[in-house]
């Protein structure tokens, strides 16, 4: 895990207790309130994972820390600084892989990473393509660099991403259903990545809608139900709770294959029983 190095600013960490600090952020799309009121804290060095269904306001939430939807009410604080008005100070820490990356086809990866480095002002020189080199062979795609983007699989244009994401060394990283699309050798790379990123002091927010890569992956979830909080802690505290509460149980249910399956397999123990 030699490669990957975070930027630490001791200064701006000295001072920072909590790295991403929503402060009841609410998004309301006409009829639909998409993100309630919803107040968490990740702190410096954590996985932080937010968990639940598909449309339960993963993506907004996460749109809203990285400024591009703007909250109906509430705010948020990244690295200390207020996403309404120090958004400048703010995108600078942050890193952000999207749900579906929208990447130049008609771009090699290798010039892709390229222009991402130049916005953000990284030196041209041969540190910069060691550094490049080492992130993309570390995710396994230095081979394809030379190729057009058009011609990467899903896994390889979102590893492409990761590594747009990561080339400014951001303390703070954003990943929305990063490890969607990514086999399974791909995905416990990236898992080491992340492990690798937050040792080295970086903090973590991703998404799944999947329960056993947040179990996997996170030291604490946040599992979220029509755009709220409903409860918050470890797997293993989330479990206990889940055994006597009605709606995380549910949502339990849902992730690990939902009552269909229940049904499915009720259906097959009594084909097996005549
Ligand atoms: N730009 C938008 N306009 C209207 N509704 C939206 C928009 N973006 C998301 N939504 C709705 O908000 C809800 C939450 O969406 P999203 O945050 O994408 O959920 P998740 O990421 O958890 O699957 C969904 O009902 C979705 O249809
Ligand atoms: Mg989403």
């Amino acid at each position: 895990m030699a490669p990957v190095r975070t930027h630490k600013s001791p200064d701006i960490d000295r001072h920072v207790t909590t790295m991403i600090e929503a402060l009841g952020l609410t998004k309301v799309f006409g009829e639909l309130t998409a993100v309630d009121n919803l107040t968490f804290t990740v702190s410096p060095g954590e996985i932080y994972g937010l968990l639940g269904p598909n449309g339960s306001g993963k993506s907004t939430t996460m749109r809203m820390l990285l400024g591009l939807l703007r909250p109906t009410s509430g705010t948020a604080r990244v690295a200390g600084h207020d996403i309404l008005t120090e958004m400048v100070q703010a995108k600078r820490v942050m890193g952000y892989v999207p749900e579906e990356p929208v990447l130049p086809e008609r771009l090699t990866g290798w010039e892709y990473v390229n222009y991402v480095s130049d916005i953000w002002r990284i030196p041209r020189g041969p540190e910069r393509n060691q550094e490049i080199e080492e992130l993309m062979t570390l995710l396994d795609i230095f081979d394809a660099s030379d190729d057009l983007i058009e011609t990467y699989s899903k896994g390889m244009a979102r590893k492409l991403s990761l590594v747009a994401a990561l080339i400014h060394k951001p303390r703070v990283l954003i990943l929305d259903e990063v490890q969607a699309g990514i086999d399974p050798r791909g995905a416990a790379t990236i898992k080491e990545i992340l492990n690798g990123l937050r040792e080295r002091g970086a903090t973590i927010l991703m998404s799944t809608h999947v329960l056993e890569i947040a179990e996997r992956m996170c030291n604490r979830i946040g599992i979220i139900k029509e755009g709220g909080l409903i409860a918050e802690g470890t797997m293993e505290q989330l479990r206990q709770r889940a055994a006597g509460q009605s709606s995380l149980e549910e949502i339990f249910l849902t992730l690990t294959g939902g009552p269909d399956m229940q049904l499915i397999a009720k259906f097959l123990e009594d084909v097996n029983r005549e």
